[in-house]
Protein backbone atom coordinates (compact mmCIF):
# COMPACT_ATOMS: atom_id res chain seq x y z
CA UNK A 1 0.00 0.00 0.00
CA UNK A 2 1.41 3.16 -1.19
CA UNK A 3 1.16 6.70 0.90
CA UNK A 4 -0.33 9.78 -0.50
CA UNK A 5 0.52 12.96 1.17
CA UNK A 6 -0.67 16.07 -0.27
CA UNK A 7 1.50 19.06 0.44
CA UNK A 8 0.43 22.52 0.82
CA UNK A 9 3.11 25.53 1.10
CA UNK A 10 2.59 29.32 1.22
CA UNK A 11 4.94 30.72 3.22
CA UNK A 12 6.00 33.52 0.99
CA UNK A 13 5.25 34.35 -2.72
CA UNK A 14 4.78 30.81 -4.20
CA UNK A 15 1.03 29.24 -3.51
CA UNK A 16 2.13 25.51 -4.02
CA UNK A 17 0.37 22.00 -3.74
CA UNK A 18 2.09 18.95 -4.69
CA UNK A 19 0.64 15.35 -3.97
CA UNK A 20 3.98 13.06 -3.09
CA UNK A 21 3.73 9.04 -3.19
CA UNK A 22 6.00 7.63 -0.51
CA UNK A 23 7.93 10.83 0.56
CA UNK A 24 9.65 10.08 -3.12
CA UNK A 25 7.47 9.94 -6.15
CA UNK A 26 6.13 13.53 -7.03
CA UNK A 27 2.64 12.69 -8.57
CA UNK A 28 1.69 16.26 -9.18
CA UNK A 29 3.12 19.67 -8.28
CA UNK A 30 1.09 22.89 -8.73
CA UNK A 31 2.87 26.16 -8.51
CA UNK A 32 1.44 29.39 -8.53
CA UNK A 33 3.83 32.12 -8.62
CA UNK A 34 3.25 35.54 -7.21
CA UNK A 35 6.94 36.56 -8.51
CA UNK A 36 5.22 39.15 -11.47
CA UNK A 37 2.75 40.98 -8.79
CA UNK A 38 5.69 42.03 -6.16
CA UNK A 39 8.19 42.46 -8.79
CA UNK A 40 6.53 45.65 -9.18
CA UNK A 41 7.46 46.76 -6.16
CA UNK A 42 10.98 45.27 -6.26
CA UNK A 43 10.20 42.43 -3.32
CA UNK A 44 7.34 41.01 -1.65
CA UNK A 45 4.85 42.99 -0.30
CA UNK A 46 3.01 40.39 2.77
CA UNK A 47 -0.26 42.06 2.75
CA UNK A 48 -0.12 41.61 -1.13
CA UNK A 49 0.95 38.23 -0.96
CA UNK A 50 -1.49 37.38 1.55
CA UNK A 51 -4.52 38.29 -0.82
CA UNK A 52 -2.83 36.24 -3.70
CA UNK A 53 -2.85 32.93 -1.58
CA UNK A 54 -6.61 33.61 -0.48
CA UNK A 55 -7.56 33.76 -4.63
CA UNK A 56 -5.39 31.24 -5.65
CA UNK A 57 -5.19 28.10 -3.04
CA UNK A 58 -8.06 26.69 -3.83
CA UNK A 59 -7.58 26.06 -7.15
CA UNK A 60 -4.29 25.11 -6.63
CA UNK A 61 -5.14 22.53 -4.44
CA UNK A 62 -8.21 21.01 -6.93
CA UNK A 63 -5.46 21.06 -9.75
CA UNK A 64 -2.80 18.78 -7.74
CA UNK A 65 -5.69 16.59 -7.47
CA UNK A 66 -7.05 17.11 -10.76
CA UNK A 67 -3.45 16.31 -12.02
CA UNK A 68 -2.31 13.63 -9.51
CA UNK A 69 -5.93 11.95 -10.63
CA UNK A 70 -6.89 11.49 -7.01
CA UNK A 71 -9.56 12.08 -4.48
CA UNK A 72 -9.77 13.06 -1.43
CA UNK A 73 -10.26 8.89 -0.40
CA UNK A 74 -6.73 8.66 -1.61
CA UNK A 75 -4.88 11.24 0.54
CA UNK A 76 -3.51 9.79 3.65
CA UNK A 77 -2.26 13.18 5.41
CA UNK A 78 -2.47 16.71 4.19
CA UNK A 79 0.97 18.35 5.09
CA UNK A 80 1.40 22.04 5.54
CA UNK A 81 4.13 24.45 6.22
CA UNK A 82 3.60 26.62 9.73
CA UNK A 83 6.50 28.28 9.98
CA UNK A 84 9.00 30.08 9.43
CA UNK A 85 7.55 32.81 6.97
CA UNK A 86 5.54 35.15 6.68
CA UNK A 87 2.57 35.17 9.06
CA UNK A 88 -0.43 36.52 6.48
CA UNK A 89 0.93 34.18 3.89
CA UNK A 90 1.45 30.94 6.74
CA UNK A 91 -2.03 31.51 7.90
CA UNK A 92 -3.80 30.97 4.40
CA UNK A 93 -2.16 27.52 3.95
CA UNK A 94 -2.73 26.70 7.46
CA UNK A 95 -6.23 27.51 7.89
CA UNK A 96 -6.93 25.88 4.71
CA UNK A 97 -5.34 22.57 5.37
CA UNK A 98 -7.00 22.52 9.14
CA UNK A 99 -10.44 23.18 7.10
CA UNK A 100 -9.53 20.33 4.53
CA UNK A 101 -8.24 17.83 7.10
CA UNK A 102 -11.50 18.58 9.28
CA UNK A 103 -13.70 18.60 6.54
CA UNK A 104 -12.50 15.47 4.75
CA UNK A 105 -11.31 13.65 8.07
CA UNK A 106 -7.78 13.36 6.70
CA UNK A 107 -4.99 13.15 9.32
CA UNK A 108 -3.00 17.13 9.54
CA UNK A 109 0.95 17.10 9.68
CA UNK A 110 2.95 20.73 10.16
CA UNK A 111 5.86 20.70 8.43
CA UNK A 112 8.65 23.44 8.78
CA UNK A 113 9.19 24.78 5.79
CA UNK A 114 13.73 24.88 5.70
CA UNK A 115 13.14 21.30 6.69
CA UNK A 116 10.56 20.64 3.67
CA UNK A 117 13.79 22.35 1.19
CA UNK A 118 16.05 19.91 2.99
CA UNK A 119 13.62 17.01 2.15
CA UNK A 120 13.29 18.08 -1.53
CA UNK A 121 16.40 15.95 -1.60
CA UNK A 122 14.02 12.43 -1.78
CA UNK A 123 12.52 13.57 -4.56
CA UNK A 124 13.26 11.44 -7.40
CA UNK A 125 11.98 9.26 -10.56
CA UNK A 126 11.27 5.46 -8.57
CA UNK A 127 14.13 3.50 -9.04
CA UNK A 128 16.58 6.32 -9.24
CA UNK A 129 19.42 6.29 -6.17
CA UNK A 130 17.80 7.87 -3.66
CA UNK A 131 19.27 10.13 -0.93
CA UNK A 132 19.46 8.98 2.34
CA UNK A 133 20.23 10.22 6.04
CA UNK A 134 22.94 10.66 7.41
CA UNK A 135 24.15 13.86 5.20
CA UNK A 136 25.71 17.47 5.48
CA UNK A 137 23.17 20.06 4.09
CA UNK A 138 23.80 23.50 3.40
CA UNK A 139 20.47 25.38 3.08
CA UNK A 140 20.87 28.57 1.07
CA UNK A 141 17.39 30.78 0.54
CA UNK A 142 16.23 33.93 0.20
CA UNK A 143 15.47 33.92 4.39
CA UNK A 144 18.16 31.62 5.26
CA UNK A 145 21.48 30.06 5.55
CA UNK A 146 22.52 27.07 7.61
CA UNK A 147 24.46 24.28 7.15
CA UNK A 148 22.25 21.45 9.15
CA UNK A 149 23.27 17.98 9.73
CA UNK A 150 20.44 15.61 8.92
CA UNK A 151 20.97 12.89 10.94
CA UNK A 152 17.77 11.04 10.35
CA UNK A 153 14.33 12.04 7.98
CA UNK A 154 13.49 13.74 11.13
CA UNK A 155 16.43 14.51 13.07
CA UNK A 156 18.49 17.72 12.47
CA UNK A 157 21.30 19.85 14.20
CA UNK A 158 22.45 22.71 12.81
CA UNK A 159 26.22 23.22 12.52
CA UNK A 160 26.61 26.74 11.19
CA UNK A 161 24.54 29.42 10.14
CA UNK A 162 24.62 33.44 9.12
CA UNK A 163 25.23 36.36 11.54
CA UNK A 164 23.56 38.75 9.13
CA UNK A 165 22.40 38.37 5.78
CA UNK A 166 21.03 35.24 4.03
CA UNK A 167 22.65 34.21 0.76
CA UNK A 168 19.61 34.78 -1.09
CA UNK A 169 19.17 38.16 0.65
CA UNK A 170 22.77 39.08 -0.52
CA UNK A 171 21.96 38.10 -4.32
CA UNK A 172 18.41 39.76 -4.21
CA UNK A 173 20.49 43.23 -2.97
CA UNK A 174 23.43 43.04 -4.85
CA UNK A 175 21.07 42.68 -8.35
CA UNK A 176 19.13 45.78 -7.18
CA UNK A 177 21.91 47.42 -6.62
CA UNK A 178 23.07 46.89 -10.08
CA UNK A 179 19.64 47.28 -11.62
CA UNK A 180 18.88 44.01 -12.18
CA UNK A 181 15.59 43.94 -10.68
CA UNK A 182 13.39 41.05 -8.50
CA UNK A 183 13.95 38.36 -7.47
CA UNK A 184 17.91 38.77 -8.07
CA UNK A 185 19.19 35.30 -7.52
CA UNK A 186 18.14 34.59 -11.29
CA UNK A 187 19.43 37.35 -12.85
CA UNK A 188 22.86 37.33 -10.94
CA UNK A 189 23.32 33.87 -11.80
CA UNK A 190 22.54 34.49 -15.90
CA UNK A 191 24.68 37.77 -16.15
CA UNK A 192 27.69 36.20 -14.56
CA UNK A 193 27.94 33.71 -17.09
CA UNK A 194 29.37 36.63 -19.01
CA UNK A 195 31.66 37.99 -16.76
CA UNK A 196 35.55 37.01 -15.10
CA UNK A 197 34.60 35.98 -11.54
CA UNK A 198 38.37 36.97 -10.92
CA UNK A 199 37.85 40.61 -11.93
CA UNK A 200 36.91 42.14 -8.64
CA UNK A 201 38.33 40.48 -5.35
CA UNK A 202 35.42 41.19 -3.04
CA UNK A 203 36.15 39.86 0.82
CA UNK A 204 35.88 35.79 1.97
CA UNK A 205 34.20 36.58 4.87
CA UNK A 206 34.50 34.40 8.13
CA UNK A 207 32.92 34.68 11.57
CA UNK A 208 34.40 34.99 15.32
CA UNK A 209 35.75 31.26 16.01
CA UNK A 210 33.11 29.15 14.44
CA UNK A 211 34.41 27.54 10.63
CA UNK A 212 30.77 26.56 9.81
CA UNK A 213 29.67 30.20 10.11
CA UNK A 214 28.29 32.65 7.28
CA UNK A 215 28.58 36.36 7.01
CA UNK A 216 27.08 37.87 3.82
CA UNK A 217 26.54 41.74 4.76
CA UNK A 218 30.41 42.28 4.11
CA UNK A 219 30.36 40.92 0.87
CA UNK A 220 27.54 42.86 -0.18
CA UNK A 221 28.98 46.43 1.65
CA UNK A 222 31.96 45.47 -0.86
CA UNK A 223 29.97 45.68 -3.86
CA UNK A 224 27.80 48.80 -3.35
CA UNK A 225 31.14 50.22 -1.98
CA UNK A 226 32.83 49.23 -5.04
CA UNK A 227 29.70 50.67 -6.86
CA UNK A 228 29.67 54.19 -5.31
CA UNK A 229 33.41 54.22 -5.66
CA UNK A 230 33.47 53.68 -9.30
CA UNK A 231 30.25 56.45 -9.84
CA UNK A 232 32.24 58.87 -7.75
CA UNK A 233 35.57 58.36 -10.48
CA UNK A 234 33.05 58.42 -13.51
CA UNK A 235 34.15 54.55 -14.42
CA UNK A 236 31.93 52.98 -15.79
CA UNK A 237 31.40 49.33 -14.03
CA UNK A 238 31.04 45.66 -16.45
CA UNK A 239 27.88 44.61 -15.00
CA UNK A 240 28.95 40.95 -15.92
CA UNK A 241 32.41 41.40 -13.84
CA UNK A 242 30.72 42.73 -10.37
CA UNK A 243 27.93 40.09 -10.60
CA UNK A 244 30.59 36.72 -11.32
CA UNK A 245 32.80 38.06 -9.14
CA UNK A 246 30.04 38.51 -6.31
CA UNK A 247 28.84 35.50 -6.65
CA UNK A 248 32.22 33.67 -7.00
CA UNK A 249 33.33 34.89 -3.61
CA UNK A 250 29.59 33.99 -1.77
CA UNK A 251 30.03 30.56 -3.51
CA UNK A 252 33.73 29.94 -2.72
CA UNK A 253 32.59 30.45 1.14
CA UNK A 254 29.06 28.20 1.05
CA UNK A 255 31.14 25.39 -0.51
CA UNK A 256 34.12 25.44 1.36
CA UNK A 257 32.40 25.80 4.70
CA UNK A 258 29.74 22.94 4.00
CA UNK A 259 32.37 20.21 2.89
CA UNK A 260 34.83 21.10 5.67
CA UNK A 261 31.38 20.64 7.83
CA UNK A 262 31.04 17.13 6.10
CA UNK A 263 34.27 16.28 6.49
CA UNK A 264 34.64 17.03 10.19
CA UNK A 265 31.67 15.31 10.80
CA UNK A 266 32.67 12.05 8.81
CA UNK A 267 29.56 12.05 6.51
CA UNK A 268 30.14 11.00 3.38
CA UNK A 269 27.49 13.02 1.72
CA UNK A 270 26.68 16.08 0.92
CA UNK A 271 23.83 18.31 -0.40
CA UNK A 272 22.18 21.74 -1.33
CA UNK A 273 18.64 22.61 -0.19
CA UNK A 274 16.81 26.23 -0.75
CA UNK A 275 16.32 28.90 -3.51
CA UNK A 276 19.66 29.67 -4.22
CA UNK A 277 20.69 25.79 -4.34
CA UNK A 278 19.29 26.69 -8.12
CA UNK A 279 22.38 28.26 -9.04
CA UNK A 280 24.49 26.92 -11.64
CA UNK A 281 27.67 27.62 -10.39
CA UNK A 282 26.87 26.44 -6.62
CA UNK A 283 25.72 23.22 -7.83
CA UNK A 284 28.87 23.07 -10.39
CA UNK A 285 31.43 24.10 -7.65
CA UNK A 286 29.97 21.76 -4.66
CA UNK A 287 30.24 19.03 -7.15
CA UNK A 288 33.59 19.15 -8.31
CA UNK A 289 35.04 20.42 -5.01
CA UNK A 290 32.80 17.41 -2.53
CA UNK A 291 34.00 15.18 -5.44
CA UNK A 292 37.52 16.43 -5.08
CA UNK A 293 37.28 15.35 -1.33
CA UNK A 294 35.66 11.63 -1.73
CA UNK A 295 32.36 13.15 -0.60
CA UNK A 296 29.41 12.04 -2.68
CA UNK A 297 27.51 15.03 -4.09
CA UNK A 298 23.49 15.41 -4.24
CA UNK A 299 20.91 18.06 -5.39
CA UNK A 300 17.28 18.58 -5.70
CA UNK A 301 16.26 19.28 -9.20
CA UNK A 302 15.36 22.92 -10.25
CA UNK A 303 11.62 22.99 -10.01
CA UNK A 304 12.37 21.46 -6.17
CA UNK A 305 14.90 23.91 -5.06
CA UNK A 306 12.61 26.93 -4.91
CA UNK A 307 9.23 26.89 -2.74
CA UNK A 308 7.43 23.59 -3.90
CA UNK A 309 4.48 21.47 -2.20
CA UNK A 310 6.17 18.82 -3.20
CA UNK A 311 9.30 19.45 -0.70
CA UNK A 312 6.36 19.59 2.07
CA UNK A 313 4.63 16.46 1.03
CA UNK A 314 8.10 14.65 1.47
CA UNK A 315 8.82 16.28 4.54
CA UNK A 316 5.20 15.63 5.63
CA UNK A 317 5.53 12.22 5.00
CA UNK A 318 8.50 11.07 7.47
CA UNK A 319 6.51 13.29 9.96
CA UNK A 320 3.40 11.29 9.24
CA UNK A 321 5.24 7.85 9.28
CA UNK A 322 7.50 8.86 12.80
CA UNK A 323 3.61 9.36 13.92
CA UNK A 324 3.57 13.07 14.32
CA UNK A 325 -0.06 15.00 14.09
CA UNK A 326 -0.80 18.18 14.10
CA UNK A 327 -4.80 19.10 15.68
CA UNK A 328 -6.93 21.83 14.23
CA UNK A 329 -4.88 24.92 17.22
CA UNK A 330 -1.87 24.34 14.89
CA UNK A 331 -1.22 27.87 14.23
CA UNK A 332 1.69 29.65 11.61
CA UNK A 333 4.76 30.37 13.61
CA UNK A 334 6.98 33.22 11.31
CA UNK A 335 10.17 32.37 13.51
CA UNK A 336 9.95 28.55 13.94
CA UNK A 337 13.54 27.26 13.98
CA UNK A 338 14.92 24.12 12.24
CA UNK A 339 14.06 20.45 14.57
CA UNK A 340 11.84 22.63 16.75
CA UNK A 341 8.11 21.31 17.03
O1 LIG B 1 13.66 29.01 -1.18
P1 LIG B 1 13.14 30.21 -1.85
O2 LIG B 1 12.29 30.04 -3.08
O3 LIG B 1 12.31 31.08 -0.85
C1 LIG B 1 12.70 31.21 0.49
O4 LIG B 1 12.39 30.29 1.29
O5 LIG B 1 13.35 32.23 0.79
O6 LIG B 1 14.42 31.11 -2.18
C2 LIG B 1 14.33 32.32 -2.85
C3 LIG B 1 15.73 32.90 -2.93
C4 LIG B 1 15.75 34.33 -3.49
O7 LIG B 1 16.61 35.11 -2.67
C5 LIG B 1 16.33 34.14 -4.88
O8 LIG B 1 17.03 35.28 -5.34
C6 LIG B 1 17.27 32.95 -4.67
O9 LIG B 1 16.55 32.10 -3.80
N1 LIG B 1 17.55 32.26 -5.93
C7 LIG B 1 18.79 32.19 -6.48
C8 LIG B 1 18.64 31.53 -7.73
N2 LIG B 1 17.32 31.19 -7.88
C9 LIG B 1 16.67 31.65 -6.77
N3 LIG B 1 19.97 32.65 -6.04
C10 LIG B 1 21.03 32.44 -6.83
N4 LIG B 1 20.99 31.84 -8.04
C11 LIG B 1 19.81 31.36 -8.52
N5 LIG B 1 19.77 30.75 -9.71
ZN1 LIG C 1 11.79 28.59 0.70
Amino acid sequence: MSTNILGIETSCDETAAAVVRDGREVVSNVIYTQIPTHTLYGGVVPEIASREHVLKINQVIKKALEDAELTWDDIDAIAVTYGPGLVGPLLIGVSTAKALAYAKNIPLVGVNHIEGHISANYLGAAGTDPIAPKYMCLVASGGHSHIVRVDDYTEYTIIGRTHDDAAGEAFDKVARAIGLGYPGGPKVDKLAREGNPNAIEFPRASVGDSPYDFSFSGIKSAVLNYLNGAEMKGIEVNKADVAASFQMAVIDVLADHTIQAALDYNMKTVALAGGVAANSLLRETMKERAEAKGLRFHCPELIYCTDNGAMIAAAGYHEYKAGRRADLYLNAIPNLKIGER
